[in-house]
């Protein structure tokens, strides 16, 4: 093995997180912020990682480490498929960790893309998932899959995950506001499956309006009906603090995000803190959304989308919506 590079996609799920891990579709986007990872072979008798912007370095032979474990995991799928000696992988992410941006899974699947560059991106994606699960416990598979195939797609969970793409005819504005609390996905997932047990009725008509809103949105995406896609995106927020994912800062962040002009505005993944998402119609709008967060206190950003897969992500640089690893 000659050494190789690697990026992978952040993304923004736009309807149906929660909902994803039950078997209701998801529609989501990958962004141009990602992580990137670049692994060479290595003397050593067990592969390393070193992620630079955190200042973290584990040793895949370290099993009281989580990330040491998702190291550990992957290479030990991609032994599976194809022979590879110990490597030794830098790692970069442009994402904040907790913060609903996919950043475990674009750092997971720049890992494996690393590791074995020819490999398809659905096989990347399957992959992913031995890493994921030891951060998250019981993921859907949607940030794996988005973060390695970029673009829209809209997810379901099943036996063999169905991913299909979604054609934008329009590029998207959308703004990514930090609430500036970090989240946990497993921790929010179990207390959504702790909710579901207590009232199973009332998880299932969430999860049922969920799924007639992604059917909706899908149809208004392909249409390029901005405003139907963001009174959708208004709907998904009432689910979604219905399931008790909400905080006062996200409330806040979709209000002001709302009054300054957004078509309509959410979280987006797990909940519980993370990031904010909201629709805008021209880079101008979303430039006083952005100004309105930051007069209250929330750092963030703007960013495209088309349904293409961008080619690669970017490159890291300084974090802007930093959080500890
Ligand atoms: C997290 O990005 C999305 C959730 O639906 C969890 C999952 O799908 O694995 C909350």
């Amino acid at each position: 093995m000659t050494a190789s590079r690697a990026t992978a996609h952040g993304k923004v799920i736009l309807f149906g997180e929660h909902a994803v891990v039950y078997g209701v579709p998801a529609l989501a986007v990958g962004i141009d912020r990602g992580a990137w990872a670049e692994a060479s072979p290595s003397a050593e008798p067990s592969s390393t990682l070193r992620v630079r912007d955190w200042n973290v370095a584990v040793d895949a032979s370290d099993a009281s480490i989580p990330l040491a474990c998702a190291l550990r995991d992957l290479v030990a799928v991609t032994r599976e498929a194809r022979p590879l000696a110990s490597v030794a992988v830098e790692a970069g992410a442009d994402l904040p960790p907790g913060g609903g941006l996919g950043c475990s899974a674009a750092l997971g699947v720049a890992v494996a893309r690393a590791l074995d560059p020819g490999a398809p991106a659905d096989v990347i994606a399957t992959r992913v998932m031995s890493w994921e699960r030891v951060f998250h416990g019981n993921p859907s598979g949607i940030d794996a899959a988005v973060a390695s195939l970029g673009g829209c797609i809209r997810f379901q969970r099943d036996a063999e995950p169905r991913i299909e793409r979604v054609r934008l005819p329009s590029p998207l504005h959308l703004c990514v506001g930090h609430s500036g609390q970090a989240s946990s996905t497993k921790v929010m997932v179990d207390a959504v499956a702790r909710f579901r047990e207590r009232r199973p009725e009332i998880a299932a008509k969430s999860f049922d309006a969920i799924h007639t809103l992604v059917k909706n949105a899908r149809l208004a995406l392909e249409a390029g009906d901005v405003r139907a896609v963001g009174q959708l995106l208004d709907l998904n927020q009432m689910l979604l603090s219905g399931l008790f994912v909400s905080t006062p800062e996200i409330e806040q962040m979709c209000a002001s995000a709302r009054a300054s002009g957004a078509l309509g505005a959410k979280l987006t993944g797990a909940g519980g803190g993370g990031c904010v998402v909201a629709l805008v119609e021209s880079a101008e709008i979303g430039a006083e959304v952005l100004a309105a967060w930051k007069r209250e206190g929330f750092d963030g950003f703007a960013t495209t989308v088309s349904g293409q897969a961008v080619a690669t992500a970017r490159a890291p640089r300084e974090q802007s919506l930093g959080g500890a690893p």
